[in-house]
């Protein structure tokens, strides 16, 4: 039987599938706006001291008001859209985070909650942290309610102290995250904050006894999520407040992070363990649940490990290894030998697997920074898609978690393609939906077949 969980992730992979038509209209836009001339990088300083350390959140209600963020149109000019809490409450995507907390309420969630033993789903703070702004009392405002789920401030930060300010345009966004909005507009900030609940973080941990209660898997990628849950508008005014957009470069930092912090994991002896083993949540889940019969086990390159042993989810670390070759091939080949090394570890000793990761992540560490920097040009796009298409071939994408991040990759790579003018908006739609359908059942899934749709796209690219 398949876990219930499994299946409803098929279904939500097939979401991002199924944008891509909805996506590209939107590329015509972006791209006139790629022609426009290079505009200063507005980002503000990457580790603002917050001049408040522990701001009060003062709940929806306080954003919502229809001259603030609730207004039912979006302001047609202007600055912001000003609809935001209307988007996030009813959008067919955005709305996921205003629902959160109410899906603690459902059955699923009372039988995950009772098969762990833990009281009601909507009060355990296991479940709180990341399905609702789960901050102590002491920093709730009047109108701050839990059930507002993943509100505005889990993610934009206690408005305390800026409410009054914020809207002021005369304000400096620097002077806004002092007054502690966080930076969601700076990618590497942004990712640290949705992984810190998609792929769990200390006190936000979802660990194997979640998902064996039947949690459904968790999958990200900075871009493509970002996109589906969008309330802001990226037009010409955005960019000269928040500087330059580059979506390549934003699915690399994404990946970046995500490997950093599997690697931060793999050092903490907390959350990255469970007893005498590694965390089961920090491995491929198919290294143990797939059938017995058949003759299906085949050697990876990237991991040196023979068959019947578990592997790590090493799926952003191998596409990092692939954006890495195309800018830094030395730096990729760090990655690649420190990957390598980790998978052996990992039939040593937990000595050796901290080792490992701590060496590896120097080396992350140092890449997210280049990768923050990097302004990712055509050559570039083209040749990580050439990567994308030799690692797939290669066997290096024959674990599931790594092909659902090839497909995504894929489709953000086919977006960038678009917005620098070299295809036509919409025109590989056959060819995305084909590598889409490769990755919709992960129990049925081929990597040969994976690497003939990838193969196919690359020859439609120029
Ligand atoms: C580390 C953060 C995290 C923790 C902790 C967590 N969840 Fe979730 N939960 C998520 C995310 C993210 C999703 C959406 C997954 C996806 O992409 O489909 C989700 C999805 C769900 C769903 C499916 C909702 C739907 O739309 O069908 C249920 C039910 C659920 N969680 C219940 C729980 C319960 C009960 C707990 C406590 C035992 C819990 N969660 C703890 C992050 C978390
Ligand atoms: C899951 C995290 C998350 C939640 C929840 C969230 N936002 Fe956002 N918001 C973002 C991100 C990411 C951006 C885009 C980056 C940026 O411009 O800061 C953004 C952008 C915005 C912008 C656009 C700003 C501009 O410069 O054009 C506004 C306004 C905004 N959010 C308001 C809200 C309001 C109001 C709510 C609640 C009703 C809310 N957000 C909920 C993450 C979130
Ligand atoms: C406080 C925790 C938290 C943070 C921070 C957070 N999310 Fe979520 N997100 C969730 C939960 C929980 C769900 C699932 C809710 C549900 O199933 O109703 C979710 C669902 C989503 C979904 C819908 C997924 C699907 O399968 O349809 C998207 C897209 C998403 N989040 C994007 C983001 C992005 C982008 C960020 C960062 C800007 C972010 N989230 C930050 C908790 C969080
Ligand atoms: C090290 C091996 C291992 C890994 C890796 C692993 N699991 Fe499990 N999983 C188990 C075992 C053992 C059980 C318990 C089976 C039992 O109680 O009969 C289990 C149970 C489950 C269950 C409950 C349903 C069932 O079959 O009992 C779910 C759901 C589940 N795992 C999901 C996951 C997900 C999602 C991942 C990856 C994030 C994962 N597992 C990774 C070994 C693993």
């Amino acid at each position: 039987m398949m876990p219930a969980g499994f299946v409803h992730c098929i279904g939500r992979i097939f979401v991002s599938a199924n944008e891509y038509a909805y996506r590209h209209r939107f590329t015509l836009l972006v791209s006139l706006l790629a022609m426009l001339p290079a505009l200063a990088d507005q980002s503000s300083p990457q580790h603002p001291t917050a001049q408040y350390p522990a701001p009060k959140h003062l709940g929806v209600a306080s954003c919502a008001s229809s001259v603030c963020h609730g207004s039912v149109q979006p302001y047609p000019d202007g600055r912001i859209a000003q609809n935001e809490f209307i988007v996030w409450q009813t959008d067919r995507h955005g709305n996921m985070h205003a629902k959160a907390y109410a899906k603690l309420l459902t059955d699923e969630a009372k039988s995950i909650a009772r098969k762990l033993g833990i009281g009601a789903a909507e009060t355990a703070p296991e479940c709180l942290s990341c399905h609702a702004d789960h901050i102590p009392p002491e920093r709730r405002g009047e109108e701050f309610q839990l059930a507002d789920g993943v509100s505005c401030e889990a993610c934009h930060g206690g408005a305390e102290h800026y409410i009054e300010s914020h809207a002021n345009p005369g304000i400096s966004l620097a002077d806004k995250q002092r007054d502690g909005l966080y930076p969601t507009w700076d990618p590497e900030k942004r990712a640290e904050l949705c992984l810190s609940c998609h792929m769990g973080s200390g006190e936000r941990m979802i660990n194997h006894r979640i998902m064996g209660a039947g949690h459904p898997r968790l999958q990200f990628e900075l871009d493509t999520f970002t996109y589906l849950q969008p309330h802001h508008r990226v037009d010409q005014d955005y960019i000269n407040r928040k500087g330059r957009q580059d979506n390549a470069r934003d699915w690399a930092v994404g990946q970046a992070l995500a490997a950093n912090k599997l690697l931060g994991l793999l050092q903490d002896s907390k959350h990255g363990w469970h007893g005498i083993f590694v965390e089961p949540v920090l491995l491929d889940c198919h290294s143990c649940h797939k059938r017995m019969d058949g003759d299906r086990w085949q050697a990876r390159a990237g991991t040196g490990l023979g068959p019947g042993e578990m592997r790590l989810n090493d799926a952003n670390l191998v596409m990092l290894q692939l954006i890495v070759a195309a800018i830094d091939p030395a730096a990729a080949e760090r990655i690649r030998a420190g990957t390598l090394n980790l998978h052996r570890a990992t039939t040593v000793s937990r000595r050796a697997v901290i080792n490992a990761a701590a060496e590896l992540q120097r080396q992350t560490a140092a890449t997210t920074a280049q990768i923050a920097g990097h302004a990712f040009a055509s050559d570039d796009l083209k040749r990580i898609f050439s990567h994308l298409q030799r690692g797939a071939e290669a066997g290096q994408l024959s674990d599931y978690a790594a092909a659902e991040q090839a497909a995504m990759a894929a489709v953000n790579l086919v977006t960038a393609f678009e917005r620098a003018g070299l295809i036509e908006g919409g025109s590989l739609e056959p060819e995305i939906d084909r590598l889409f359908a490769t990755v919709g059942d992960e129990y049925a899934y081929r990597p040969q077949r994976l690497a003939a749709a990838v193969r196919t796209l690359r020859l439609a690219l120029p």
